[in-house]
């Protein structure tokens, strides 16, 4: 609810923030099944940027349901709950004039889609971590497809609970078939000119 509240614009905007840190800012969305690499490209990503004195800062699922979203489930509806409230969390980091990594799930197209009209579709980058079920399932890093296969975790992305692909990703990773550098520098190599 946003009854009787009225938007105040501050005279210090997202472009003299920019002018400040002498780049530009945008939300680096990284989806994908879990254990996909999400999270672990994100992070390299990140190391990147910072060396070359780029300010950022990455909101990952797994630390974001240990906090601000920690009473969200994984049924739908929370889902598309979670994924709103880190698309505002993205919106303000951007305009702080932070480049933001957010590494989530993010299952569904429409809560996808719904984070351009929060961000602005100018400052949202989908990075879309292919990595088959399959893959996923064998590397199994957090134990929980096997958890899922017996039926002890419900709602388990691509076991119980779908994956809608994105149809047409800024960037696609397939991990399956590419090594974690030269996935990292794809990424890099996209980004480092909108930076400017
Ligand atoms: S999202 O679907 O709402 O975007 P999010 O990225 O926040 O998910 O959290 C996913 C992480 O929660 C996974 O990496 C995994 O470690 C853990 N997890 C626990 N239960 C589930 C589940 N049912 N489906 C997917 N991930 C789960």
């Amino acid at each position: 609810m946003s009854l009787n509240t009225v938007r105040h614009d501050y005279k210090i905007t997202k472009k003299d923030r920019e002018k400040l840190n002498g780049h530009r800012s945008f939300l680096l969305w990284f989806t994908g099944l879990s254990g996909s690499g999400k999270s672990t490209l994100a992070n390299l990503v990140e190391m990147e940027l910072h060396k070359k004195g780029i300010s950022t800062f990455s909101l990952d699922g797994d630390n974001i349901r240990q906090g601000i979203n920690k009473d969200l489930s994984f049924a739908p509806e929370d889902r598309t709950e979670n994924i709103r409230r880190i698309a505002e969390i993205g919106h303000l980091m951007v305009d702080a004039g932070v480049v933001t990594l957010a590494a989530f799930v993010s299952p569904y197209i429409e809560d996808r889609e719904n984070i351009k009209n929060i961000v602005g579709v100018d400052n949202f980058i989908e990075i879309y971590i292919n990595t088959s079920l399959a893959e996923c399932e064998r590397r199994d890093v957090k134990g929980l497809y096997k958890k899922a296969r017996a039926g002890e975790i419900k709602n388990m992305t691509g076991i119980s609970a779908p994956y809608e692909a994105p149809v047409n990703p800024d960037i696609e990773i397939v991990t399956d078939h590419q090594d974690v550098d030269t996935s990292v520098q794809t990424i890099l190599d996209f980004i480092i000119q909108k930076l400017k």
